[in-house]
């Protein structure tokens, strides 16, 4: 990454802009007033604990799930996302943890999966020549597109699994945990694919647990804890400040400014609700 990318300027208007943004299911609250913008040719990574809401807002936006507040802006247009149908047209790709590769298809029918009835509709020949072409433009070191994905080691999968969700031309792709499983040399290719999906001008949601491959590739970190937004960091923010925001420590800048922002909203909230007459 270039020093310009750490600096680069925000764009007009971003490819994904949520507002508001909550989920509830039932009684639990899983996101509450979620802000978010990506923008092309951006990697955003998506950083909490455990349940702090991660994969529920990657469902948000593929689709799977529905929000119980808050609007989605892609591409400058207001949507709804009823189904992954919908999210797959609009241009929204998400490479989900499983990957959902089939495991004794090679890796031209992995790729076509799904595919073979869709206006994409091609000859072998044909689809064997745009597989390579897409893992060539990634630069992807895949023996041969005819191997089995079993054959596979993970970080060739998940290449696959990438390959595969660019075929539709994205315009945004979300990637959940793409380097968990993978060693070190393999997680610097799939940090290296990262690089090269973003130079395609698409916007990336990373979500990752590891603070060096997040730092290595992202442009912006978002924190999230609790299902609430808690800060927004750049690669050369300290452990110390990112693990503070993830884990809440109350001596930090941001939970700090997080606090009297809510104290502010609270009294706010009080005033009109006096205001009001309420009881
Ligand atoms: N389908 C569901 N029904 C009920 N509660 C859910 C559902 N999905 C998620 N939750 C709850 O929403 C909260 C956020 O979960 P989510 O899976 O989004 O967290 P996460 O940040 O992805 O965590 P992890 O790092 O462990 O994957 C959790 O309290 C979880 O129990
Ligand atoms: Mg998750």
């Amino acid at each position: 990454m270039t020093d310009d990318a750490m600096t680069r300027p925000r764009q007009a208007q971003p490819v994904l802009s949520l507002r508001g943004i909550s989920k509830h299911f039932g009684a639990v609250s899983a996101l509450t007033d979620i802000e978010l913008d990506v923008d092309a040719g951006e990697v955003v990574a998506l950083v909490g604990d455990n349940g702090a809401g991660k994969s529920t807002l990657v469902k948000l936006l593929a689709g799977v799930h529905q929000p119980s507040a808050g609007t989605i802006t892609f591409c400058g247009e207001q949507v709804t996302l009823p189904d992954p149908a919908t999210a797959l047209d609009l241009g929204i790709a998400t490479v989900f943890q499983d990957l959902a590769l089939c495991e004794n298809l090679d890796v031209v029918a992995n790729i076509f999966l799904g595919r073979e009835l869709s206006p994409l509709c091609l000859d072998e020949v044909s689809m064997e020549v745009r597989a390579w072409t897409l893992l060539n433009d990634l630069a992807a070191r895949i023996p041969s597109v005819r191997d089995v994905v079993a054959s596979l080691s993970g970080g060739q999968r998940q290449t696959v699994a990438i390959a595969r969700s660019l075929l539709l031309e994205p315009k945004l792709i979300m990637l959940d945990e793409p380097t968990a499983a993978l060693g070190v040399a393999q997680t610097a290719e799939v940090l290296n694919l990262i690089d090269r999906v973003r130079d395609r001008g698409l916007g990336v949601i990373m979500i990752s647990h590891n603070m060096e491959d997040v730092r290595a590739v992202a442009d912006r970190i978002v924190v999230l804890r609790l299902g609430r937004n808690n800060g927004v960091f750049y690669p050369d923010s300290s452990n110390e400040e990112l693990v503070a925001a993830i884990t809440g420590a109350t001596e930090n800048a941001v939970s700090r400014r997080a606090d009297r922002r809510l104290a502010e909203h609270r009294a706010e909230h009080h005033a009109e609700h006096d205001a009001s007459g309420d009881t």
